[in-house]
């Protein structure tokens, strides 16, 4: 499979925009749907947080997906989109108590609880609204995800999550309480993981060693849910459009021994939409610098964070130019020396008005883009309103 850009209707939309290529999402849900279906008892939420884009969403709920939420205008985004009541779970250190009271009046499936007051308050607001809660607890299993140091989460030092040590004192405490039901584990160790073994084989170690622990209690876990992180190609996009999904189930699920009856809950995001996007860019100038010269996008940091925020790397390309290569530092229009998406990059030629695609950007992209020096927020098309 290879990527589709409609050039032509592309000349005819204002830049920047993202744009996605819905050939490769279906085919990515597909994988993902035939490895849920081989694993059996498994659910897959997808990370509403990587792209909530009211195009994208119904096609992946269309898959049988649930989701996992954030906040309270994500469980409104799923629920608008068609993901049921009944497969979302939600998420985050800080929910506030309209956002409980909200999933609690749509009937979400679970609060993933990340504290003891958390708990309580939810435990007092179902409690006046006469139901009861299901609650999962998102403990930090303290395994470390050899990725960038602002999206690991499972140390011991991070801010997500219950300790291992205060796991049974937090399960004994929920059964003290009677608006709230305890229903499973939840852990998430950090994102854009490519060392399958080296990083998730841990987790499924240390998630095994705690299940031995709970079952010493007598204590039932019905849902064992990984959390998200699988990684993309964003050095060669074209050769991994669809991510190693079944490696990765496979390899999580043959390694956790699941009890009978338990379910499996996956949350992934940046898998599911990165490789199908693109943020798509004009060349507004050529500035030759001293030593260097510089493509000047009509694209910046607002669009696409990752470069300026985590160092990331996207792959570029000159959508227009067939020309030599040549060497440019691709940089935006914003009033920060950081708004630089690579250096050094060989690219056809570039002139006024090409068309440049900063690829593998449908993850993170538009859903953290900002309004910084008074900027529009960038559309985003899909490819069959295009063709
Ligand atoms: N579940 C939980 C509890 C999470 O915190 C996250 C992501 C996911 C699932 C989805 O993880 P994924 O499959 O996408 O790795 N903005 C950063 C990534 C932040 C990830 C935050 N949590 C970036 O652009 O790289």
């Amino acid at each position: 499979m290879t990527t589709t850009f409609p050039l032509e209707q592309f000349q005819l939309l204002r830049t920047p925009f993202y744009y996605y290529d819905t050939q490769v999402l279906r085919a990515t849900l597909q994988t993902i749907c035939e490895e849920k279906e081989a694993l059996g008892n498994c659910e897959v939420h997808y990370a509403i947080k990587a792209n909530a884009n009211p195009k994208l969403l119904p096609i992946i709920s269309s898959y049988g997906l649930g989701a996992d939420c954030v906040s309270g205008g994500e469980i409104e985004a799923a629920l608008n989109a068609g993901f049921p009541a009944n497969k979302i779970v939600f998420a985050g250190v800080g929910k506030a108590d309209w956002e409980i009271c909200l999933g609690l009046d749509k009937g979400i499936f679970c609060f993933n609880v990340e504290s003891v007051p958390e708990l309580e308050v939810i435990n007092e607001l179902a409690g006046t609204m006469g139901k009861v809660a299901n609650v999962a607890f998102r403990i930090n299993p303290d395994v470390e995800a050899h990725t960038h140091a602002h999206i690991t989460t499972g140390l011991a030092e991070n801010k997500f999550g219950i300790s291992m040590a205060d796991m049974e004192a937090v399960i004994a405490r929920a059964s003290d309480l009677e608006n709230v039901r305890f229903v499973g584990l939840h852990f998430h160790i950090g994102s854009q993981i490519l060392d399958l073994e080296d990083d998730f084989l841990p987790l499924c170690e240390r998630i095994n060693a705690l299940q031995d622990q709970l079952e010493q209690r007598r204590i039932v876990v019905e849902n064992i849910n990984v959390g998200g992180g699988l990684g993309v190609d964003y050095e060669q996009p074209e050769s991994h459009l669809v991510p190693e999904f079944k490696r990765y189930m496979h390899l999580v699920a043959s390694h956790l021994k699941l009890r009978s009856g338990q379910t499996l809950h996956f949350e992934p995001g940046r898998s599911v939409v990165a490789q199908c996007g693109a943020l798509i860019s004009r060349v507004l100038y050529v500035k030759q610098g001293t030593d260097k010269q510089f493509a000047i996008l009509d694209a910046g940091m607002t669009e696409l964070i990752r470069p300026a925020l985590y160092q990331a790397h996207h792959k570029i390309e000159n959508l227009t130019s067939k020309g030599d290569l040549e060497k440019y530092d691709v940089v935006g229009p914003i009033c920060e020396s950081s708004d630089v998406f690579d250096k050094g990059v060989c690219l056809p030629k570039v002139s006024r008005g090409d068309l440049i695609a900063i690829r593998s950007a449908g993850a993170y992209g538009e859903s953290m883009a900002s309004g910084y020096n008074c900027r529009a927020l960038p559309e985003g098309y899909i490819l069959e309103e295009l063709i």
